[in-house]
């Protein structure tokens, strides 16, 4: 396939998945709805091939932000009985200030869109239009910052938490499976519908499941209430990746307000927030032994010590100095970066709990791969990032525009392929085009 096919295959993907209500679902079947990291990244695609259908992703997710600035992971624009846990189980209504109009979850996900209206400006021919949107979207996006660090960073260190796994976008990491131990919810009775359209093997278990809902019930209790659920839930972490997004967004927006113009309270606050993350990130986040940056556990008090790909993000938000970086790269290389895997696992290849077919627990995903091959290149890591970028096209045109890939090569032989999860997944679409275009 050359590389002109795989453009024209990925703004299929894409087109497919939109739908009328103005949003595009990851992809058929597992998951029928508007999710909001997906929403960024799938603008980025739309940004190169339909300006209007990338605008109009992000104007969608952005009217079903609540009043108190917080956007949801899920927004339940239409019905669908192809998902569980949906809006009847989730009762984001709980929250007196959510949504009057789009029912959604009561949780959130990275925020990567302030990051993505940059992108976006950057991608577009017509700067001034694009720029145009950007004035009349941007101040929610301010205000999605201001709920994070006025909720949930209660110790007021510059670094938010987060309360569900599924909020971290790595839904099920290894790297949550000692929190499971401190809890031990109910069997809860429900209808999986995930499994009914992709292979249990490459999903997480029932069990993990009950956890997962058990947590969405202890902050319904409290309908949602940002406080109490730092008080409460016995899963509160600082994520590395979702604040490197958080850092990396904050830099964005103070980029566009500059060329906008005026807003310089705004730009003042957002340069206060960043210095303060970036002096916490390093300072709390940073695992010496292992040479990453590391989850930090809020509620047990320790650092959770694995290394994921999420400990790399930290690259695109230029967090690292110079030296920190090297470390970095230096242990990706050597945990992640032998001659028979392709880059870059999701987990530790390494590490007993790693498994190359399961979701976050070792497949390699578009998104971060994106993220690292911008990081690289941010720090001078040229050649490296060619091979990410290089992996990441050679994964989607031996298997297919996949949700995960087996990091595995020998997995790619004859007529097989280690392509997992969705199939024609709209982030894998989305992203291959700007790694195609750039
Ligand atoms: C799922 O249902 O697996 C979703 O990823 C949750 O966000």
């Amino acid at each position: 396939m050359d590389k002109r096919n795989l453009i024209e295959e990925a703004e299929k993907v894409l087109n497919n998945n939109f739908q009328k209500e103005g949003f595009t679902i990851p992809c058929e079947g597992l998951y029928p709805f508007q999710w909001k990291w997906d929403s960024g990244f799938i603008a980025i695609g739309y940004a190169y091939f339909d300006v209007a259908k990338s605008k109009k992703e992000i104007t969608t997710l952005l009217d079903a932000q609540w009043e108190n600035g917080f956007i949801p992971h899920i927004v339940f624009h239409t019905d669908s009985d192809t998902y569980f846990p949906g809006p009847d189980f989730h009762k984001s209504e709980l929250h007196p200030q959510s949504s009057r109009e789009f029912r959604s979850t009561g949780m959130t996900q990275p925020p990567i869109t302030g990051f993505i209206l940059e992108e976006m400006h950057r991608i577009v021919e017509d700067k001034e239009d694009m720029l145009s949107f950007v004035k009349s979207h941007i101040d929610r996006v301010y205000k999605n910052h201001e709920y994070f660090y006025g909720q949930r960073d209660p110790r007021n260190e510059g670094l938010v938490y987060i309360y569900h796994n599924w909020e971290s976008g790595t839904d099920n990491s290894p790297m949550w499976d000692d929190i499971w131990k401190t809890m031990n919810p109910p069997e809860y009775e429900f209808e999986r519908r995930d499994t009914t359209h992709v292979d249990p093997s490459q999903r997480p278990s029932k069990r993990e499941y009950d956890h997962y809902l058990h947590i969405i019930e202890i902050a319904k209790n409290h309908n949602y209430d940002d406080k109490a659920i730092a008080e409460t839930s016995p899963f509160l972490i600082q994520d590395p990746l979702f604040n490197a997004m958080l850092i990396k967004s904050n830099e964005s927006l103070i980029n566009l307000y500059e060329v906008i113009g005026g807003h310089s309270n705004k730009i003042d606050q957002l340069r206060i927030w960043q210095r303060k993350s970036i002096r916490s990130f390093n300072e709390k986040l940073f695992n010496n032994e292992l040479g990453v940056y590391v989850h930090y556990d809020l509620r047990n008090e320790k650092q959770i010590s694995f290394v994921s790909s999420s400990s790399f993000a930290p690259l695109f938000a230029g967090i690292p100095d110079i030296d920190k970086a090297k470390v970095l790269v230096n242990t990706m290389l050597e945990r992640f970066g032998g001659e028979d895997k392709y880059l870059c696992a999701s987990f530790d290849p390494a590490n007993e709990r790693f498994n190359p077919k399961k979701y976050w627990r070792g497949p390699v995903w578009i998104n971060l791969n994106w993220m690292l091959y911008y990081g690289l290149k941010k720090y001078g890591y040229d050649e490296l990032a060619k091979r990410v970028k290089n992996d990441s096209v050679e994964l989607i045109d031996k298997a297919g525009f996949y949700e995960y890939f087996d990091p595995r090569k020998n997995m790619y032989k004859n007529m097989e392929h280690g392509g997992y999860g969705g199939r024609n997944f709209s982030w894998s679409a989305a992203l291959l085009i700007d790694l195609l275009k750039d």
